[in-house]
C-alpha cells in the first residue's frame, strides 16, 4: 500500500511539473508573437525598394511601365492603379505578386515573407518612408 501511495505522489509531482512547463512555453510563444514584424511600420526605402531592386528592376528600368528603379519607383507606382493605399484588391502590383494577374516575377513567385511586407506596406497606407 505504501508503495502505491508513493507511486501516486510521484506521478502527481510529474504531472504538476508538466503543467507548469507548458505554461512556461505559452509565455515564450506570446513573446515570439509580440516580436512579429506585423507590429512594425514598414519602410518603403528599407523594406520595399530592396525587393524591387533585387527582383524587378532588371526588367523594369526607367523607360518601362512601371519604373521600379531607386528614386523613381514610388511616384511611378502610387500615381495610378499600381498601388492604391489600403486597398489590396485595387493594387495591381500586389495582384501581380500573388500571380492573380500578369504573374511577377514571371520565373518564380517572391518568397511569402516579401509578399507579406508589400501587403503590410499597402495596408499601412503605402507611405513614402
Ligand atoms: C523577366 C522580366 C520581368 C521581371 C523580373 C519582372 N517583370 Fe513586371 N513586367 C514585365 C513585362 C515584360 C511586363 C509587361 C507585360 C506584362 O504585363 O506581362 C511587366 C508588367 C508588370 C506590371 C504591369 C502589369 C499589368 O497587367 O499591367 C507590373 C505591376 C509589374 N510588372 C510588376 C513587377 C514587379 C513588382 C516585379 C518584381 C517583383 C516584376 N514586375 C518583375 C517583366 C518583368
Amino acid at each position: 500500500m505504501k508503495k502505491i501511495l508513493n507511486l501516486i505522489s510521484k506521478a502527481a509531482v510529474v504531472l504538476l511539473m508538466l503543467s507548469l512547463s507548458s505554461c512556461y512555453y505559452d509565455e515564450i510563444l506570446e513573446e515570439v508573437i509580440a516580436d512579429d514584424p506585423v507590429d512594425e511600420v514598414i519602410s518603403f526605402a528599407a523594406d520595399i525598394q530592396p525587393i524591387f531592386t533585387e527582383s524587378c528592376a532588371s526588367c523594369h528600368p526607367s523607360f518601362s511601365e512601371p519604373d521600379l528603379t531607386v528614386g523613381n519607383s514610388y511616384s511611378a507606382i502610387t500615381d495610378g492603379t499600381y498601388i492604391v493605399p489600403e486597398d489590396l484588391n485595387a493594387s495591381l502590383l500586389y495582384q501581380t505578386l500573388l500571380w492573380e494577374v500578369s504573374p511577377m516575377p514571371q520565373s518564380e513567385q517572391l518568397p511569402a515573407s516579401e509578399i507579406n511586407l508589400v501587403k503590410l506596406w499597402i495596408e499601412q497606407g503605402a507611405l513614402d518612408n
